[in-house]
Parts: structure tokens; C-alpha cells; sequence
């Protein structure tokens, strides 16, 4: 697959900012668990450098690399332009997170963001229903929200966004006749969540370093819907830990980024590795740090 025949396999996460990105973690823990060659490094890359880093890795025999913010639409449309090949995955969600690194220069982006929320989603014991789920946020992030969930089969998802007009956006390039997207407006999101099976946020407010107000009103939400946040620094996010109060189930967003690891790495390494309570306990360690 990779232009290196080397048993030393290289790879990266290419962010801006990247020093706080858990991908390193992730990847050299797996690396060391089965015995691999290999590395895996944090990249700091500018926005306007991704084009060129990308190159200058491939030619330095780089196996892949994972792309993370700002860089996932500008992935996309560069491999696009330099004539690369785009997962239909990757083209449906307009976002690329991996990058892999073929013979003659060839680049190729994929998507593994949508199999990490699904699956983080299924271990936690969620399975759709015929209720609609609500989708907090517009930004990247709830594109592969969407996606997943209409890959599971969600057939209604209510998306509420304080700027209305991406909301709108968004729900026009998702709508299909199997999974219609319906724009909500921010302030009634939670009055219009009394017949949801699902809240999902993926908007920023919750993340460490950001005072986050209680911006959702529990008391509409049937208490049999699960909640889960995308965000997971810190773990317990406002939303999650309010839901957990009031009793409703909850699926933290660590998963998320422990599953769209797995195919990433196998990809890279060409070993398929497990998600384990080893792992988890290790990445909260990281956390911690
Ligand atoms: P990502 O790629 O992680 O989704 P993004 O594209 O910058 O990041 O999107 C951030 C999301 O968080 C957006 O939905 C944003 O809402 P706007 O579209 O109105 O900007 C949302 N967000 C950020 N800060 C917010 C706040 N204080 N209140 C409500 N929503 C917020």
C-alpha cells in the first residue's frame, strides 16, 4: 500500500493547534501492545501548510496520517484537486481524517470519524429507534454526526444550531427522503426533545476552559433517550453530567476517539486493533495529564 517497504512504519495527526491531540497516545499504545515498528507523532501544521506537509511526508515514506482541526475540509478538497482518491464516505461527510499514502505518489482520504461515533454509540448500548434524534451544533463535527446517524437509520434528526443559517445549510445538503434533517431553532431545542431517543452534542460549549451555562432544559427530555457529547475534555461534559443526574443514560465522547483510532491504525500498521478497558483506563491517564 505505502510507497516504504520498511518494516518501520510512520505516522502522524496533523492539527494547528495538534500539542494536546491524544492520537499519539492512542497509536503508540496499540504499537507496544502487539509488538509493532512503528511511530506515531503530533505534527503542528499551519492552516495554509497542510498541502505542502502532506506532500513532504509522503515523499519522507510516511505510511498515512490522521488530519485533525481546521485542516478535515481542506484534506479533502486537496486530495480532490491533486487527483487523489476520496472514500465515498469521506465525499458524503465533505471531511477527511485519514490521509493514506499509496505508491506513485497516490493519496488517498477516508472518513473513520462516522465508524468511531457509531460505535461508540453501539457500545454504549444505543439502538435506534423510530423516534427522531436531536443534533446540538453545525460545525464539522455534526457532519460525520449525521452521517452516522443516518447510516444506523436514523429516519428524522432534529438539528438545532445557534447560528441558524449552517443549521439550514446542513439540513439541506443531509435531507434524504430515508433520513430527513429538520432545523430546530436553538432556543426551543429542548422543548421540541420530548419525543427523542437521542441528544447528541457536538457543538464546543463543554469543553474544558469554557464556562459552559446550562444550555439545555432536562425537563422535556423522555427519560429513556440517551444523551452523548462528542466533547471529551472534560469527560463528564455539563450536558452529560446534568443527564446523568436526572437519570437518563449517557456515552461519553472518549469512545468516539478510541474507535475512529481502529481503522486509522489498521490502515497504517496493517494490524486490527481492539478497544479495550486497558486502553480506556490508559487514555483517561492521559487525560488526567
Ligand atoms: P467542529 O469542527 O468541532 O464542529 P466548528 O465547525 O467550529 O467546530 O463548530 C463549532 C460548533 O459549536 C458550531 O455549531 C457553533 O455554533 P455556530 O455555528 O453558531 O458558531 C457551536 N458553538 C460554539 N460556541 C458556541 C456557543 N457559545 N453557543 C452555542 N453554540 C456554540
Amino acid at each position: 500500500m505505502s510507497t516504504s517497504t520498511s518494516p518501520f512504519k510512520k505516522a502522524a495527526v496533523l492539527g494547528w493547534p495538534v500539542s494536546h491531540s491524544l492520537s499519539p497516545r492512542l497509536h503508540t499504545y496499540w504499537l507496544h501492545q502487539y509488538g509493532l515498528e512503528g511511530s506515531y507523532e503530533a505534527l503542528a501544521v499551519e492552516p495554509r501548510g497542510l498541502s505542502e506537509a502532506l506532500r513532504k511526508l509522503q515523499a519522507q515514506g510516511y505510511n498515512g496520517v490522521n488530519i485533525t482541526v481546521p485542516h478535515k475540509e481542506e484534506a479533502l478538497r486537496y486530495i480532490k484537486e491533486a487527483g487523489g482518491i476520496v472514500d465515498p464516505l469521506a465525499a458524503r461527510v465533505g471531511a477527511v481524517n485519514t490521509v493514506l499514502f499509496h505508491e506513485k505518489a497516490v493519496m488517498e482520504g477516508r472518513n473513520t470519524d462516522v465508524y468511531g461515533f457509531k460505535q461508540n454509540l453501539l457500545n454504549g448500548g444505543f439502538q435506534i429507534t423510530d423516534k427522531p434524534a436531536m443534533v446540538l451544533g453545525a460545525g464539522g463535527a455534526a457532519r460525520a454526526v449525521i452521517v452516522a446517524l443516518q447510516d444506523m437509520g436514523a429516519r428524522h434528526i432534529k438539528l438545532a444550531n445557534r447560528t441558524l443559517e449552517k443549521a439550514q445549510f446542513l439540513a439541506h445538503e443531509f435531507s434524504t427522503p430515508q433520513g430527513k434533517v429538520d432545523v430546530v431553532p436553538w432556543e426551543k431545542a429542548s422543548s421540541l426533545a420530548s419525543d427523542i431517543c437521542l441528544l447528541v452534542n457536538t457543538t464546543s460549549l463543554g469543553m474544558k476552559d469554557i464556562k459552559a451555562p446550562a444550555y439545555f432544559d432536562f425537563s422535556y427530555l423522555p427519560k429513556e433517550a440517551i444523551v452523548t457529547d462528542i466533547v471529551y475534555t472534560p469527560l463528564l461534559t455539563v450536558l452529560l453530567n446534568e443527564a446523568k443526574i436526572r437519570g437518563n443514560r449517557i456515552v461519553d465522547g472518549l469512545g468516539m476517539l478510541l474507535y475512529q483510532g481502529q481503522p486509522a491504525f489498521k490502515a497504517f500498521f496493517g494490524y486490527d486493533p481492539d478497544v479495550t478497558a486497558g486502553l480506556r483506563q490508559h487514555m483517561l491517564e492521559g487525560l488526567k495529564a
